[in-house]
């Protein structure tokens, strides 16, 4: 095993977990999560940052009834309750004008 330095300065983990149904809620499922994904993918992509922030999907992260889910690393800043309408707001907490 080696230690690397990360290949980004920011990574942005969305969980994109799904449940079935009748099990416990899940960002995939019960939330937005997987769009939220794919919407702030493309807005880092449309920002001209996808070479210096990287938006990962994330297995659960075991706060599922706060879906939908993000954390930022390394900040450690967690943001629950994210709606689709919140992508502008994630930006600016990355430092990025929508
Ligand atoms: S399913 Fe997203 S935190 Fe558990």
């Amino acid at each position: 095993m080696e230690s690397a330095k990360p290949a980004f300065e920011k990574y942005v983990f969305v969980c994109t977990n799904e449940r079935a149904e009748g099990e416990r809620v899940s960002c995939g499922k019960s939330f937005c999560g997987k769009e939220l994904h794919a919407k702030l993918k493309e807005a880092i992509k449309l920002a001209g940052m996808a070479d210096k922030i990287r938006v990962s999907k994330s297995g659960c992260l075991d706060v599922c009834e706060e879906g939908a889910n993000i954390l930022f690393y390394p900040e450690n800043i967690w943001l629950n309750h994210v709606e689709l309408s919140d992508v502008s707001a994630v930006l600016e907490k990355l430092g990025i004008k929508a």
